[in-house]
């Protein structure tokens, strides 16, 4: 089975390959076809901009006449519970100021302050990931995956990228940044939702 990715995140790619290993699955990203599929996430919900990337993709393969794929497309995000769930699916632009593009470091940043006088039980939190796969047929499929942990009072780790300097993942002292990529794969929402959506 042929899949394409509808990412050109590589780091993704890594992850979701190595799911699928020894199973009949080859994974394309986008810049592996030559696509330039980039719709705007406009969604209320990681479901929601997991199926506008999926389908924004699938409808330029059409374009461009590739036959024999299915399509499939995540959308993850932080979900704070002293911040009702938020930044969620503004995850990726939470520090953006008049559009202005923000950077991983000014999220973190930003979140830290906001939770400044919340306590450290209070501190709960989950990442999500939505993840669908369309087939050629029309046929769709979800899956989620969740990640639980409290977020810390500083920024700790170097590895991974995003708020994992800040995430303290459930049953650990250590952040997501100071966890191997292979010992967050073995837990990350993403690969819970890739797994299961593989099945
Ligand atoms: P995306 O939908 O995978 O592009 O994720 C959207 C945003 O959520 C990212 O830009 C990050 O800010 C955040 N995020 C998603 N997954 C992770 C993760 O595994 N670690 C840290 N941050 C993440």
């Amino acid at each position: 089975m042929k899949v394409l990715l509808a990412t050109n995140n590589q780091n993704k790619a890594r992850e979701i390959r190595n799911i699928v290993a020894g199973k009949d699955i080859e994974i394309f990203t986008l810049s592996d076809l030559n696509l330039a599929s980039d719709p705007e996430e406009t969604g209320q919900t990681f479901a929601e901009n997991a199926t506008i990337k999926a389908e924004a993709a699938l409808a330029e393969m059409k374009e461009k006449g590739f036959a024999g794929y299915a399509v499939a497309a995540d959308d993850s995000g932080l979900c704070v519970d002293a911040l009702e769930g938020g930044p969620g699916v503004y995850s990726a632009r939470y520090a953006e100021v008049n559009g202005k593009p923000c950077t991983y470091k000014d999220n973190n940043k930003k979140l830290l302050k906001a939770l400044k006088k919340i306590p450290m039980p209070e501190r709960t939190a989950h990442f999500e990931t939505v993840a669908v796969l369309i087939n050629e047929d029309g046929t769709r499929t979800e899956a989620v995956g969740q990640l639980f942990g409290t977020i810390g009072k500083h920024e700790r780790g170097h590895n991974g990228f995003g708020y994992d300097p800040i995430f303290i993942p459930e049953g650990t002292a250590i952040t997501l940044a100071e966890l191997s990529a292979e010992e967050k794969d073995e837990i990350s929402h993403r690969g819970q939702a890739f797994r299961k959506l593989f099945a």
